[in-house]
């Protein structure tokens, strides 16, 4: 009977995952749970506390327990700890202090203290568990290890539970991991690939503790619930801006170790922040309880996502952080720390539904309140001529308020002025009495308001869909690999960047508000950044962008953004000249890596790009489809072409595919372009061509080793590559050297040693062809960053 309660129970519960994990789910049996790091501070705050609640939902279930605390001390030093801890564990209201308390008496019999530290302890723990299941005659249902531990011990204790503590067949393992899962993508790769020799993907279930609160939880059913009423203003033309904040008081005194190496990006946006961004703009599942499909909508999403850089985030650290640092990592008075403490993050999603609607994630510990939410601001275009107090003029807006801050309960709210949202869920309740307390610029009475019934902490919350198997609350190795592959440029952009140093509280003032400028964000007042020669011996002077001569023509230097905005800048004076020289401007784009920074650039901030006037040619390609990541068609394309108003007749690829094959000789494609170039581009001179260079001197795809002179006349030719793919299409020297201007644009200090070696050598284009670069009439500019300048 109590079986089929319990598979009753688990049939209702909407968010069920695939049919394997249905059947371990349903399997009842006896669960042994262990938590690594049992001593630690998770634990003692949270994790005791989600469990034994988990105990107590379950106790009739037909299910039994045994709980293990696991840690590095031995038994006579962390058993009393570890019983400190159980003891302060509590009921919910709804159970009576007699049964709680032998609910407890019980939960302490289950719980046992176990050093777990080698191989041989896991190997023991594993036959203590064996030798209990056999003792009593129970079946198994599963076993759940949970690593409350920092994140390099994973892979090892990964790899002992594999190789010792996996239950016979028929029964489950689970294994949970907190954050951080690594700290950018490489090592999250890294991470991901440990762990998955030891444990498969349905094994493992890496926690996002804000995926396990009720609000943040309730998104999707929300948004599914209201369709109706959302569909219809879910999109760019209704959405005005979308929020997502969370504001700290506290500091982070005592998290140093971590959190310098980390910041708030790492610590927060990555993960917490971006977990509720997906959530609020992912495309509806047809069923939200389908873990697979709700985690593909949310891949869906990042693959939309505008990549961030610089501009996209302001980051500042508040003033006593720096004194903490040095305090809890032993450093001198002069070290200076760059980990941000507050960031903002302007994030966009280019499709149709979410073109231009900005995405605010901002975080920020010793801020003036604690406070978190999601709001969702829509445009309001009523105008009240007389009454500005009416529901009609004020904003109109729907916030998923997380908790905290002047409601301090979770809620959702939706102002009077959208629509009266549905109540299905017997969990919610709707709130009609009120506090005299205002949310986000409205009274509360402005608003419809919805609350659980019952308030549960995220981690309890979390335990009960790990034991049931439920999948969609937790991090994939591919969704967290996505949202560090959007991090991750951002984070290295910055490594550069000094934080506005702020007092904390509410001294803050308006010091951290920031301004929304198209793609880009600012702070919105200027301040003085303090004592910047102290932060890393920088000063002002460095950032400069300078002119100078390289191999006798004239060469801009900066740093990477600044150079790139100047180049940037070159271009659109040169478009215009030509523009309104000769009312067309012939541009010649390349391939490669380097330029893509250029061209996002020119799609982001030069909106009054005369694109309409503007000719785009390839200087050279890889014969490979367009449709493939390696062409350089397809780069430019991503990059810049799919976000200007350019018509499609002024686009010209170099036709390496012809009657279905790629780059052969007697299909004449570059016969073909050298054809159309001539016929649209007066005596076949490009206004700008920008090249970039390779690590061995090549330029376009003119590689060393081929005699200069080998194309004659021909002003495109098939090429060879030393490295994949080998065939390439090129424009010649002919055709370079015919240009008006010519832009060769060099990054990274990955350069430095070949722009060194160019600094010195003649002109050979041979072994160099780069050195073959001479606009017979036109100018060549180097573009060097400093990077590749100063190494
Ligand atoms: C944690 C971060 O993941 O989330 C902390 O490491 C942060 O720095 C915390 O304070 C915020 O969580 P909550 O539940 O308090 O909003």
């Amino acid at each position: 009977m109590l079986v089929t309660v319990f598979l009753l129970l688990v049939a209702l519960c909407g968010h069920r995952g695939n049919g394997e994990e249905m059947e371990e789910a349903q399997r009842p049996g006896h669960v042994s749970v262990i938590i690594v790091g049992g001593t630690g501070d998770l634990a003692k705050k949270y994790l005791w506390q989600g469990f034994f609640q988990l105990y107590v939902n379950q106790v009739s279930s037909g299910n039994s327990f045994s709980f293990y605390g696991g840690g590095l001390l031995p038994s006579e030093k962390g058993l009393p700890v570890f019983f400190e801890i159980l003891k302060a564990v509590s009921c919910s209201k709804n159970v009576s202090q007699e049964r709680c308390a032998v609910l407890k008496e019980q939960f302490l019999r289950l719980s046992q203290y176990r050093q777990l530290k080698t191989l041989e302890d896991y190997q023991e723990l594993a036959k203590h568990i064996e030798q209990q299941l056999q003792q009593e005659g129970m079946t198994e249902a599963g076993r759940l290890f949970y690593l409350s531990v920092p994140a390099f011990a994973y892979a090892d204790i990964a790899e002992k539970v594999n190789s010792s503590c996996r239950p016979a067949s028929g029964a489950w393992l689970r294994v949970v991991l907190e954050k951080p899962f690594g700290h950018d993508y490489r090592s999250a790769q890294v991470l991901a690939s440990q762990l998955g020799d030891s444990l498969k993907e349905e094994e493992m279930y890496r926690i996002d503790h804000y995926l396990g609160k009720q609000v943040v939880s309730k998104i999707l059913p929300f948004r599914t619930e209201n369709r109706k009423c959302l569909d219809p203003i879910w999109n760019r033309h209704h959405i005005q801006r979308i929020e997502i904040v969370l504001k700290e008081t506290l500091d982070v005194k005592g998290r140093i170790p971590f959190y310098d190496q980390y910041g708030v990006i790492r610590d927060v946006l990555q993960n917490h922040l971006t977990e509720v961004m997906t959530l609020l703009t992912m495309k509806l599942p047809e069923n939200v309880s389908n873990s697979e499909e709700v985690l593909q909508k949310k891949l869906e999403i990042f693959s939309s996502l505008l990549p961030l850089g610089k501009n996209q985030a302001v980051i500042g650290q508040y003033k006593t952080y720096k004194e903490e640092v040095q305090q809890e990592l032993n450093k001198t008075k002069d070290h200076v720390s760059r980990t941000p403490t507050f960031a903002a993050v302007l994030a966009h999603i280019d499709d149709n539904q979410y073109e231009d609607v900005p995405i605010l994630l901002i975080s920020g510990k010793m801020l003036d309140e604690r406070i978190g939410y999601a709001r969702i601001l829509f445009k309001n275009d009523v105008f009240c001529l007389q009454n500005h107090k009416s529901i009609h003029c004020k904003p109109k807006q729907i916030v998923f308020y997380f908790g905290h801050g002047s409601l301090s309960y979770p809620a959702i709210l939706v102002s009077k002025n959208l629509f009266k949202p549905a109540m299905t869920n017997s969990k919610w309740k709707e709130v009609t009495e009120h506090k005299d307390v205002s949310v986000l610029g409205l009274h509360i009475s402005d608003y419809y308001v919805q609350t659980p019934t019952e308030e549960k902490e995220a981690y309890a919350e979390l335990i009960s869909q790990i034991f049931a198997g439920r999948k969609n609350c937790f991090i994939s190795t591919e969704n967290l690999l996505a949202s560090w592959d959007l991090w991750t440029p951002l984070l290295s952009s910055l490594t550069s960047s000094f934080p506005r140093i702020y007092p904390g509280g509410a001294d803050n003032g308006d010091m951290l508000d920031v301004h929304l400028k198209g793609k880009d964000i600012s702070y919105n007042t200027e301040v003085v950044i303090i004592n910047s020669d102290k932060m890393g011996g920088a000063s002002a002077d460095n950032f400069k962008v300078t002119q100078g001569k390289f191999r006798s023509s004239d060469m801009v230097s900066g740093w990477n953004e600044e150079l790139v905005e100047m180049l940037a800048a070159h271009m659109q004076e040169a478009a215009e000249t030509a523009i309104q020289e000769s009312g067309v401007f012939h541009l010649a784009l390349s391939g490669g890596s380097t330029p893509l920074a250029l061209y996002y650039r020119l799609a982001v901030h030069h909106f009054s790009f005369p694109w309409r006037n503007t000719h785009v040619w390839l200087v050279d390609e890889r014969c490979v489809p367009p449709t493939e990541q390696e062409s350089n068609f397809y780069r430019v394309h991503e990059n810049l072409l799919k976000h200007v108003r350019i018509p499609y007749y002024n686009i010209h690829p170099m036709p390496v595919q012809l009657n279905q094959r790629l780059c052969v000789e007697e299909d004449g494609g570059a016969l073909l372009y050298e054809k159309e170039l001539s016929k649209y581009v007066n005596g076949s001179s490009f206004h700008f061509v920008l090249l970039g260079v390779g690590y061995d001197g090549h330029t376009a795809s003119l590689f060393p080793g081929a005699k200069v002179d080998q194309h004659g006349k021909s002003l495109v030719a098939l090429t060879e590559s030393p490295t994949k793919p080998h065939q390439r299409m090129s424009l010649t020297f002919s055709a370079i050297n015919r240009a008006h201007k010519v832009a060769l644009l060099v990054m990274g200090k990955g350069k430095h040693e070949l722009v060194t070696q160019l600094s010195r050598v003649k002109d050979i284009p041979d072994k160099y062809p780069v050195t073959g670069v001479k606009p017979a009439h036109g100018s060549l500019v180097w573009y060097i960053d400093y990077d590749a300048l100063l190494g």
